[in-house]
């Protein structure tokens, strides 16, 4: 009965064929761990996120070589702590009552070595779970119902990072008639453009028999404003993240007249370019890159991809001012590249994170001699016309930097970037200045990215031919939002207790930097091209600096933490970053029974200069920011660290005595005004539950989300910083839980059952529509205070 109606479903979408071409998502599959006892499953879909989390998947002894470990300690939460390591099975059933001249499915990523069989014979293997494939199904496919089957195997030992496990990217499947375009070989580009004109360039391939290509351009509104394989536009919209303008090409191949398929391909009209003396450009303009790198997880939903979880990423990284970001360390999702295309953000695509040397012993060193040049290809064709893309990565940290073979390697994997598009610098981030240096690995590349070291900067700079460094990998300041220790220490090598770290950003690792350093280096080097920080959000896995404590089993790095939510950090960059609206804010918050008359240091995050702080109405004194500070601060060669830096970027009272009540800080713009103020108040008892969503309407579709933040006040709507009660959730009406995440990187409570704890007095619940339009009701009960509880509606339509 399952399997009748899966093939009904997709019978009726192939129905929808014209010009010959069809896609169908393939969603709805049957997922076993044993081939024995079968569960329904929606892909995109990751088995492992449900948990339980347990030091023992993929228990590490290891020394992590990068870190400058030289002794093997056991390392518990390095991939996540969830059991994504072991086999797979998904299949599906497809109904095709006409047989399509040809057929390929698409897969957008499969975690691991996915191997693909239709009708009970081998179609098609990748190794690589990141990367997209395709295979052509057209031999196997019979008249009626065709089986689909997917086996992975994820081996222990083969990542620094939470993978995931399963399809947990789309799949379609592509039937069109023997004579079609290829969607792959389809290339448009930008030639020249600027806001009176653009030539555009658009390389088409024909597979399966010739025919004409005829080629139209589209702009936003639907009129044709160019065609042809060199098409020019008059006035084009230029693509930029602040005009995210997209065009739509349509291209049709003809036979005797008759239209036997039909591509549409979005793109933009934009370029870029790279020289010494301007820089990195975007049409023309010089900008330094505000980009952070992410890993593909989107926390509690794990590595199956979902685009509202990705549009929510990039609205809360554009209100930081950020405009890129780095796929660390491998292949974006299609998903992640449409909407950096559509809301407006740059993006380096990355690839691999080895080469040969293993990093971990079960890695991609496995394949790479192999597959390393397929892997780059599929990167590339697949990806070349999203005008998000301004970059592309070869690697990351690769331990090969330091031999000649290494540079060999980089020069073939930047050609082939090259031969497939002409278009695009690319780069690769590097830890070892010395030794790429030495060997030309890091002259070879058309941008050299440093991967931290930024006291080595200037040092380097005078040896690269290039005469500019990105900042690959800046940053890995760690800290956990709402927790602050007392005194307060810069320290690269943090440690407390509770395995926590420090919201006053002021921890970092010893490779590693403070925010401010970057600010600093691309404030006042000419030949810096701007950053990509470690990392936007929290991940999961690698626990620096806890790799050894359990439990704890995701990152400290993010500006924000695991459930999306803004650290104090995100407020430190947004002041620098975000050049259109002010930043005001306050930290730590202000709730501190038993530190009465205790030094309690007090920061303000603020784009303007100065600033004046009161506790209780009794000035703290008027401070400015020191612009003149000028050494870097994380120097691990300094024999002392010179911190006048930390006083350029931030507001820092370091002497405050606490006492509760009020605390406020009133700012002043450069001509000495009163611009404005941020009050927080001493949190009382808690006395109501409040509940705000991202978004009050969402689509009908099955897959749109909610994220419902969750907090407690007291009775004048304070917000209480450090509750930590339990709650529980209830959905009803058109959608449905799907998952809850508190940004603790030590909880072990599974982020997919209605339950948990909250961390430093927040938790945000993740609501998902289903395909019916009406109302969604979530509702939040709190165990250790039974009275407090609310709902909220959100709409589905
Ligand atoms: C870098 C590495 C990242 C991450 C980071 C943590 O060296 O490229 O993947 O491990 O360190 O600081």
């Amino acid at each position: 009965m399952r399997t009748l109606i899966l093939s009904l479903l997709l019978f009726i979408s192939m129905g929808a064929l014209s010009d010959g071409r069809s896609e169908t998502f393939l969603t709805k599959w049957q997922f076993s761990r044993d081939k024995t006892s079968w569960q329904e499953v929606t892909v995109p879909h990751d088995w492992a996120i449900d948990g339980p989390f347990d030091k023992k998947w993929d228990l590490q002894s290891v020394a992590i070589v990068q870190n400058g470990e030289t002794q093997a300690t056991e390392k518990s939460g390095r991939s996540g702590a969830l059991p994504w390591i072991g086999e797979g099975y998904y299949k599906t059933n497809i109904r095709i009552d006409n047989l399509p001249e040809h057929a390929e499915l698409v897969f957008d990523g499969a975690m691991s070595e996915p191997t693909v069989s239709v009708n009970g014979k081998e179609a098609g293997y990748w190794a690589y779970g990141y990367n997209a494939f395709r295979i052509d199904v057209t031999p196997y496919l019979h008249a009626g119902d065709n089986l689909i089957e997917v086996s992975l195997k994820n081996v222990e030992e083969s990542s620094r990072w939470y993978p995931g496990g399963g399809i947990y990217r789309p799949v379609k499947l592509v039937t069109t008639s023997k004579a079609h375009l290829d969607a792959w070989g389809t290339y448009i580009r930008t030639l020249q453009a600027d806001s009176n004109q653009a030539i555009l360039s658009v390389d088409t391939k024909t597979i399966g028999g010739e025919g004409k290509v005829d080629i139209r351009i589209y702009d936003a509104s639907g009129a044709e404003v160019a065609n042809g394989n060199t098409p020019f536009v008059k006035n084009p919209h230029l693509w930029s993240p602040e005009t995210p303008y997209l065009y739509t090409a349509v291209i049709e191949l003809l036979q005797q007249d008759v239209v036997v398929d039909k591509l549409t391909q979005k793109f933009g009209i934009r370029t870029i370019a790279i020289t010494p003396e301007r820089g990195f450009m975007l049409n023309g303009v010089s900008r330094k890159f505000k980009g952070v790198c992410l890993h593909h997880d989107l926390g509690p939903l794990g590595a199956a991809v979902n685009r509202a979880a990705l549009e929510r990423q990039v609205r809360i990284l554009k209100d930081m001012g950020c405009d890129a970001i780095r796929t660390s360390h491998n292949m974006p999702s299609t998903m992640q590249l449409e909407v950096c295309d559509s809301m407006g953000m740059m993006v380096m695509a990355e690839s691999f994170d080895m080469w040969i040397y293993p990093k971990c012993k079960n890695g991609y060193a496995r394949f790479f001699k192999e597959w390393s040049d397929r892997d780059m290809e599929n990167l590339v064709l697949r990806s070349r016309n999203h005008p998000s893309i301004v970059m592309w990565s070869i690697g990351n940290e690769i331990p090969e930097q330091w031999n000649e073979e290494g540079r060999e390697i980089s020069r073939r994997l930047q050609d082939i970037c090259h031969r497939l598009d002409p278009s695009r610098p690319v780069t690769q981030g590097m830890d070892r200045a010395d030794g790429a240096t030495k060997t030309g690995f890091m002259q070879v590349m058309d941008v050299p990215g440093f991967n931290y070291r930024v006291h080595l900067y200037d040092e380097y700079i005078g040896q690269l031919p290039q005469k500019f460094i990105l900042g690959s990998e800046t940053g890995s300041t760690i800290s956990s939002r709402g927790v602050y220790y007392f005194p307060v220490e810069v320290t690269d090598h943090p440690y407390h207790d509770d395995g926590q770290c420090s919201s006053y950003d002021i921890e970092y690792c010893w490779w590693s930097n403070l925010p401010d350093d970057d600010f600093m280096l691309n404030d006042d080097r000419d030949y810096t091209i701007g950053q990509f920080v470690w990392t936007g959000f929290d991940y999961l896995g690698e626990p620096t600096p806890y790799d050894e404590y359990w439990p704890s089993r995701s990152s400290y790095f993010g500006i924000c933490d695991l459930a999306g939510l803004p650290k104090d950090r995100y407020y430190l960059y947004r002041a620098v970053w975000n050049t259109s609206e002010h930043t005001i804010h306050l930290l730590p918050h202000w709730t501190w029974p038993g530190r009465e008359g205790q030094t309690t240091p007090v920061y303000c995050y603020t784009d303007y200069p100065e600033a004046e702080l009161f506790v209780n109405g009794k000035s703290q004194g008027r401070i400015r920011k020191n612009t003149s500070a000028r050494n870097v601060i994380c120097n691990p060669n300094a024999e002392k660290k010179d911190l006048t830096a930390l006083d350029r970027y931030r507001l820092r009272w370091n002497d405050v005595v606490y006492e509760p009540g009020e605390l406020r800080v009133v700012v002043f713009d450069e001509q000495g005004n009163r611009a404005g103020e941020q009050v927080i108040r001493t949190a009382g008892k808690p006395a109501a539950m409040k509940l705000e969503s991202d978004r009050k309407v969402i689509k009908a579709d099955g897959n749109d989300l909610a994220y419902i933040t969750v907090s407690l006040t007291d009775k004048n709507g304070t917000e209480i910083p450090t509750a930590t009660d339990q709650l529980t959730f209830d959905v009803s009406g058109a959608g449905k839980f799907r998952g809850v995440c508190n940004g603790d990187a030590t909880s072990l409570q599974p982020f997919t059952k209605p339950e948990m704890k909250l961390f430093s007095g927040k938790l945000v619940v993740t609501v998902q529509a289903s395909d019916t339009k009406g109302e969604i009701k979530l509702t939040v009960r709190d165990k250790d205070h039974p009275k407090l509880k609310n709902s909220i509606i959100i709409n589905a339509e």
